[in-house]
């Protein structure tokens, strides 16, 4: 069955408020994202304050806002319009200035070669045309631009977590059944060929997964599904670090090289 988007286009708002599931992203999972590209960042020499920064897949700018309070000039796309319509709401709320624009992956809303770095976390699992995103990506960024994501692994692990566990087993499931199908999952090797088509030369991949062990999720899980605890609440006990383990959610980065056109294939 394939990834249920429609999710995405649900009304009020679905991101920022604590009791909505799709809020534990912000709060289980940002702060990895960003210790993680920050570190990147230094070590590759770059610094975000005053650069272009597409966030593909924005949803609801939690991600987003991240990036404007580092001094980047951000544009968030994405196709959903209810969803832009919070993240406008967010950012004008808590005073930040994000361009945010309707827009899907394949076909992104930007003049080539426009943007300096070009972030996409939890998106890539959503999409139909992989190749098309990545090949979009790479005709926006300019050249020497970064790029740099989280996605899902296809695994026997990240079958069992991101489906069985959250989706299907009655006592632990939270997540909408459709959020994620198991086959739309990418190996870390087929996002790098799919990269090196479109002149993305990837660098190192880490894991990012739960700083809890097994049993105290479960146990959380057991405690959220009866409402004892906030999805917000839930993800800050859940809080994600950065690890070895890239057997579930990865991140990595990839620079653009290279001519992007027909001879990139
Ligand atoms: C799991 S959410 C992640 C949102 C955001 N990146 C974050 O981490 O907070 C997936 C997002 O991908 C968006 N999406 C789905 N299909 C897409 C596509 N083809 N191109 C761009 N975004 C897409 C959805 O609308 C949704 O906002």
């Amino acid at each position: 069955m394939p990834v249920d988007n429609e999710i995405y286009n649900r009304p009020g708002d679905i991101w920022w408020d604590e009791h909505e599931p799709l809020n534990a992203i912000r709060t289980a999972i940002n702060p990895a994202r960003l210790e993680y590209f920050t570190r990147v960042f230094g070590e590759l020499g770059v610094d975000p304050a005053g650069k272009s920064v597409v966030d593909i897949g924005c949803g609801g700018g939690l991600f987003a806002e991240e990036f404007a309070r580092l001094g980047a000039r951000v544009i968030g796309v994405d196709p959903s319009t209810s969803s832009l319509n919070t993240a406008r709401s967010h950012a004008s709320a808590v005073g930040l200035s994000i361009d945010y624009r309707e827009g899907a992956g394949e076909k992104l809303p930007l003049e080539d070669h426009s943007v300096d770095i070009a972030c996409c976390v939890d998106v890539l699992e959503h999409v139909s045309d992989l190749d098309a995103v990545i090949g979009e990506t790479a005709r926006v960024l300019r050249i020497g631009g970064l790029y740099v994501f989280d996605t899902i692994n296809r695994t026997r692990r990240s079958r069992f977590v991101m489906i069985k566990l959250l989706q299907e087993w009655r006592v632990t499931a939270w997540m909408p059944r459709n959020l994620h199908a198991w086959d739309q999952f990418i190996t870390p090797d087929e996002l790098h060929v799919v990269m090196r088509r479109h002149q993305l030369e990837r660098g190192d991949i880490v894991g990012l997964g739960p700083g809890v062990k097994l049993p105290q999720l479960l146990r959380m899980l057991w405690r959220l599904r009866r409402g004892r605890m906030s999805y917000g609440e839930f993800g800050r006990r859940a809080r994600f670090v950065v690890t070895k383990d890239v057997r579930v959610s990865y991140a990595g980065y990839a620079r653009k090289g290279g001519i992007i056109g027909p001879n990139a294939r």
